[in-house]
């Protein structure tokens, strides 16, 4: 990852591709971080728009330093980011990552989460190499748990009291897919 730069990926879905973000995408980031749905499962917390540019700049250095690879899904046209698909804990070594994701509501309820993420599975597997991919969401939260089975991530167990959300400590979800051959 080092070296190279992060790509933009195509998809055959809605005029929409995955690209790095910019810092001129921060109004997305706060606009996130403003839905009740993003704020409780993906524990975004963004203050204002220096914050949201900063953490912007932060996806760039964790791409760099070849931890994280975060993409913005937006419209090939130009137009507003509508969402975000990524990888945490990206681990060249052990060859694994976690895949995380949001849409914005106008974006959801057309399947567009299951296309990003079999996207950037494909990428992980294809053109990173890595051999595990692990998907983790809330219990609670069934539209994930959706995604990580029609996107071909295997539930593999329940991790108990594993992640602090605004209204407790919340059991989650072990997904994951491993790579053939
Ligand atoms: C989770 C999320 C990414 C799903 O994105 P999406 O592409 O809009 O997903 P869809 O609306 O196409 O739904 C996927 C599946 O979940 C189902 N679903 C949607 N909302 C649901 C709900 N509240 N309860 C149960 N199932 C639900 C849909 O019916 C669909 O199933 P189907 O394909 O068998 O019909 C999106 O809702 C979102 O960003 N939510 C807020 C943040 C979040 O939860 N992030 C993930 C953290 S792990």
């Amino acid at each position: 990852m080092n070296g190279a730069e992060q790509p933009v990926l195509a998809l055959a879905v809605d005029g929409l591709e995955l690209r790095p973000w910019r810092a001129a995408d921060a109004g997305a980031l706060l606009a996130a971080a403003g839905d009740p749905g993003i704020r409780q499962w993906n524990l975004l917390t963004v203050p204002d728009r220096d914050a949201a540019e900063h953490r912007i700049a932060r996806m760039r250095e964790r791409w760099r330093a070849e931890t994280g690879a975060i993409w913005a899904l937006a419209p090939v046209d130009g137009g507003e980011v509508v969402g975000l698909v990524g990888w945490n804990d990206v681990d060249l070594a052990g060859g694994g990552a976690e895949i995380v994701y949001w849409l914005l509501p106008p974006a959801r309820g057309r399947g567009l989460a299951v296309h990003a993420v079999e996207r950037l599975t494909r990428w992980a597997f294809d053109d990173l190499g890595l051999h595990r991919l692990r998907l983790c969401h809330a219990v609670a939260n069934e539209a994930s748990c959706r995604v990580a089975g029609k996107a071909g991530y295997v539930y593999e167990g329940t991790m108990r009291g594993a992640l602090l959300h605004a209204d407790g400590w919340h059991d989650q979800h072990l997904h994951a897919v491993v790579r053939a051959g």
